[in-house]
Formats: structure tokens, sequence, C-alpha cells
């Protein structure tokens, strides 16, 4: 099938045209982000307008791109959920839209099913993902721990009990004075720093379960910041000072070292699982992806093929709509309501 996916749940305006799930036509994006870097975080009604000026250009554009007419599409999917309610609804009127003048079927899609399918894509046909497969999908929104037998069956191991990772590293670089997005800025400091310039704590270290936490990593990084009365006053013209980039390195280190800590004890307790997969926003990370390779899973390990798949992206979501319509057949197309929270139960069975 080629399906034309759009996303829009947080910032991001994104339209995209894949084939068979794998095959990237198009994968087109307009981010307001840099419009948010003032407010250090996303405006959501400003967020919807800066959608709607948008999503027509970038729809023109993911077909353009394409190569495709309206007449080759199989079918349209949309992110119904979860996000900001503006956003989505953007996403889904248009999809609605489209779905009804070009009479083509739609279907509404879960936000993490799009992460968790966005290893599959640009994979080459006899490189194809196996399951079981374990996920850590890692983004603004979310931290959760997967253990898949299919695209729509599996389930869910832990989740995070406070702060997500992405949102520990926003929040962490708001503490040290670097920009939003502050996953990109945190790695960036970090790469002249040493992870073992000061001591943070491993979350949940004594808990057998496979849940997360980083709220404490955060507190750790302001006292130690208070502490060691560290003046953290930076312009990106200067650089980062030694301190911002050690202090950026070890906090680094700290969110990856948890996030391994519980991959690696579900690989314990889960031993015929083939794959383990990283997705969403802060699978982008560089370190992290160092030391997941060099923990010697005895598995195949990966990752999106591309940053634009790491962060919110449409061809992810055309993804998961083709792997739905192909293990839920027509209930894939069943009529759905945009929802701002929607249950993780609602991705995977
Ligand atoms: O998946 P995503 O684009 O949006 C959500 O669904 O939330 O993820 C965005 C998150 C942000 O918190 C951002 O700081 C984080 O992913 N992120 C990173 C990196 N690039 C983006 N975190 C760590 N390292 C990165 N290189
Ligand atoms: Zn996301």
């Amino acid at each position: 099938m080629h399906i034309l996916a759009i996303e829009s749940s947080c910032d991001e305006t994104a339209v995209a045209v894949v084939e068979n799930g794998i095959t990237v036509l198009s994968n087109t994006i307009a981010s307001s982000r840099d419009f948010f870097k003032a407010s250090g975080g996303v405006i959501p009604e400003e967020a919807a307008r800066k959608q709607i000026e948008c999503m027509l250009p970038v729809l023109h554009q993911a077909l353009k791109e394409a190569h495709c007419t309206p007449k080759e599409i199989d079918a349209i999917a949309v992110t119904r959920g979860p996000g900001l309610l503006g956003s989505l609804l953007v996403g889904t009127v248009t999809a609605r839209g489209l779905a009804a003048l070009w009479n083509k079927p739609l279907i509404g899609v879960h936000h993490t099913l799009g992460h968790l399918s966005s290893t599959w894509l640009d994979c080459s046909a006899d490189d194809l993902p196996q399951f079981p497969i374990l996920t850590l999908s890692a983004s603004g929104g979310h931290t959760d721990l997967w253990y898949r037998s299919s695209h729509t069956q599996g389930r869910l191991l832990g989740s995070t009990r406070d702060d997500a990772a992405g949102e520990a590293f926003d929040k962490g670089a708001s503490l040290l004075h670097l920009p939003y997005p502050g996953g990109p800025s945190i790695a960036k400091a970090a790469e002249q720093g040493n992870p073992d310039a000061f001591p943070f704590p491993l979350p949940l270290k004594k808990e057998p379960s496979f849940d997360f936490s980083f709220s404490g990593l955060k507190t750790a990084l302001r006292y130690t910041i208070r502490d060691a009365k560290l003046l953290l006053r930076e312009t990106p013209s200067q650089g980062v000072s030694t301190d911002v980039a050690d202090l950026a390195a070890s906090y680094q280190e700290a969110i990856c070292n948890h996030l391994l800590d519980r991959i690696a004890l579900a690989l314990h307790k889960h031993p015929d699982i083939q794959e383990v997969h990283i997705v969403g926003g802060v699978s982008a990370n560089i370190r992290l992806r160092t030391l997941l390779t060099q923990l010697d899973t005895g598995t195949t390990v990966r990752w999106p093929k591309s940053l634009r798949a790491c962060t919110d992206n449409a061809a992810m979501i055309a993804a998961a709509a083709e792997f739905l319509v192909r293990e839920k057949g027509n209930a894939a197309y069943r009529f759905f309501e945009t929802a701002a929270s929607l249950p993780l139960s609602a991705a995977i069975q």
C-alpha cells in the first residue's frame, strides 16, 4: 500500500508517503521549535495556529517529493492521540477531509505505535526486524519498555513514574542554561565533558521492576550546581565552560545508565528476545547508542535509520498504519475519536 500519513501531536506539522510500511517516499516536516526556543517550551495555542498555516504547504510538498498523485494513495493515516488537543485536531480534521475528498479509507494511529514502528523505515527486505522485540520508547512525553510479540501484540513491561527521559534532558538543560530542546544541547555540551566528573545515583537500583524514574536525577543536578556554587551563565557564542560540559556529560551518562540498566534487566528476564530497539527522540542520543552497543545484548540492536525518524514524524505513522491493517484487517479502519490522552492499551494489546 501507499499510505499518506499526517502527524501533528505536538509542535510539528508532518506529512509523509510510505510504501509497504518500509520505503519512505517522502517525510516532510515543518517544526515551530525555533519559534518556541525563546519561551523554553511549546505554547499549545500557538503551536496549533502555526500548524493550520503549515498543513497544506507541507501536504503539497510531501506529495511532490514522493512523486505521487492522490490517485496513487491507498489510505490516509493520522495520529489520533495522545498529544496537544488543538494540534491533534488540525491533523485529524485535515485527514478526515482528505479521506472524504479523495474517497480513501482512514486509519487512526496511536502516537506511540508510530514510534514503535519507526525502526522498520528504510529497512531492506532481507533485513527486517524479527519478533519478539524489546523496545525502549523514550521521548519528551513518555518512557516505556515494551515486550512485543508482533506489531500490535505485546506487554508494557515498565514506564516512567515521574518525568520522561526526554523531559529529564529538557529540564536538565534548563538548569544548565542550555537551549531547548534539551536533548541535543546537553549531548552537544557533553561532547567536551567528562562523564565521570560528577557522581549521580542510579534510580530504582534496588527495585527489580522495569519502571523508570528521572525526577531524582534532576534534583541531584540542581543540588550539584548549588553545592559546587557553579555560576552557569553561558551564551552560545562563548561555548560552554568545563563545568557545564562535565555536568552535561555526567547527567547524560546517568540518564543513559538508568535506561540501559532496565534494558539489561528485561533481557535477563526474557531470554527469548531477538532484538533490542530504541525509538523516540531520545534514541537520537549518540552516547545512548554507544553504550547500548557496548552492552553486549547478544541480540540485534536497532534504532531508527535517520534522525528524522527518531523524533516526531509522519513516516512512522504511515508504517504503523500499514502494520495495523496487516494484523487487524478491517478493524484498522474503525471510527476513532481524537484524544489528548489515550491509554497505551489502545496501541498494543
Ligand atoms: O519523540 P519526540 O520528538 O517528541 C515526543 O513525542 O515527545 O521527542 C522529543 C524529546 C525531547 O525531550 C528532546 O529533548 C529529546 O527527545 N531528544 C533528545 C535528543 N534529541 C531529541 N534527547 C537526548 N539526546 C538527543 N540527541
Ligand atoms: Zn513522539
